[in-house]
């Protein structure tokens, strides 16, 4: 079984990332053969800055790397590094229908925020579908907002398919883990850059508490009990407190007597102690100058072997060469 999943280096890694993509994936690149990267081409179309970009893609190898991506077990890569899946985007293209991407919401979200798409946004679905089938792949642990660009990679395998011969790519299936499908942030709204609600992971401890501070909540008093549903502490406190304690949390919503400044306080320091161990890790790496680049060139040279004998066989099919 290939697993295959990717993250945009669009900023630093955040506890939506980790919960809802990063946590399953480390645990599948024990279950199969793990191809992750980092989608560094979608990226150009929010950051045009090679500074920056290149800052991120360093800062998320790394931060990958900390959470556990073993390179030894998962290849690990630059998209840009294997070049071809551009050429395969482009012939996936030629058979997607342009109101499947209109209708995209990731797309429609950001024009209803007012951001003037260029067309390399518009066609990000399609880039994103070459990632996925130019290493034949089975499964795509993602979180919700990423699961209508897997049926439209479904579509567009199947179009390709009825056109030029079945068989020719593999039709991928998601993986969404229903307890972090959609991470919340500190408004109770879906964690998002473009919200600006984050948690980072890898701040420093002050920063990082303190972001669990601003969780929005409902204004009832210390000693009244406090609803359960619609909590925007309980939801986080559930992805990484054992079963007793989210079952005392709960007790405490319902008995009244604790405030939801003890609460946030809870959580903020079980998540510190959660990634205890990425930090040193992430020590660790920085502290090995090459290491992560070299990790990143092996694995590109794994992925390309891959994605040339992909794009090959659909050049042939498809007439080119
Ligand atoms: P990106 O970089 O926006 O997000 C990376 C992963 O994190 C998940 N995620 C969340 N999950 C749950 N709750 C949240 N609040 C939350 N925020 C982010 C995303 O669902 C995603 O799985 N298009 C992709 C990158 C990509 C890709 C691919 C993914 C490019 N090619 C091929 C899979 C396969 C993206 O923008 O993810």
């Amino acid at each position: 079984m290939r697993i295959l999943s990717g993250l945009q280096p669009t900023g630093r890694l955040h506890l939506g990332n980790y919960f809802g993509m990063m946590q399953p994936a480390l645990q599948l690149q024990h279950e199969g053969e793990a191809f992750y990267f980092i989608a560094d081409y979608h990226s150009l179309t929010a950051i045009q800055n090679a500074k920056v970009l290149r800052e991120n893609v360093q800062n998320l190898a790394v931060d990958f790397l900390a959470c556990g991506l073993d390179p030894e077990k998962a290849v690990f890569f630059r998209q840009s590094d294997v070049p071809e899946v551009t050429e395969l985007s482009w012939i996936l293209n030629t058979v997607t229908p342009m109101p499947m991407l209109e209708n995209c919401h990731s797309y429609k979200d950001k024009i209803a925020n007012g951001i003037t798409p260029n067309s390399g946004l518009f066609t990000y679905p399609v880039l994103m579908a070459a990632d996925i089938l130019i290493y034949d792949s089975d499964l795509v642990p993602v979180g919700k907002d990423q699961k209508q660009h897997l049926e439209v990679t479904r579509d567009i395998a199947v179009k390709m398919n009825l056109a030029y011969g079945e068989g020719l790519l593999k039709v991928p299936k998601e993986r969404i883990r229903e307890e972090a499908a959609v991470v919340i942030g500190t408004d109770g709204k879906k964690m998002s850059k473009s919200y600006g609600n984050t948690i980072e992971l890898f701040e420093e401890e002050k920063p990082f508490k303190k972001k669990f501070k601003k969780i929005e909540t409902d204004s009832t008093p210390v000693p009244d009990p406090k609803p359960i549903e619609g909590s925007n502490i309980l939801p986080l406190y559930r992805l990484v407190a054992t079963p007793e304690e989210v079952a005392t949390m709960e007790q405490e919503h319902r008995a009244g007597g604790v405030g939801y400044g003890a609460f946030k306080e809870r959580l903020g320091d079980k998540m510190w102690d959660f990634f205890a161990e990425a930090r040193a890790r992430r020590a660790d790496i920085l502290s090995k100058p090459g290491y992560v680049e070299d990790v990143l060139q092996a694995g590109a040279a794994k992925a390309r072997a891959v994605a040339k004998k992909t794009v090959e066989r659909v050049r042939h099919a498809v007439g080119l060469g």
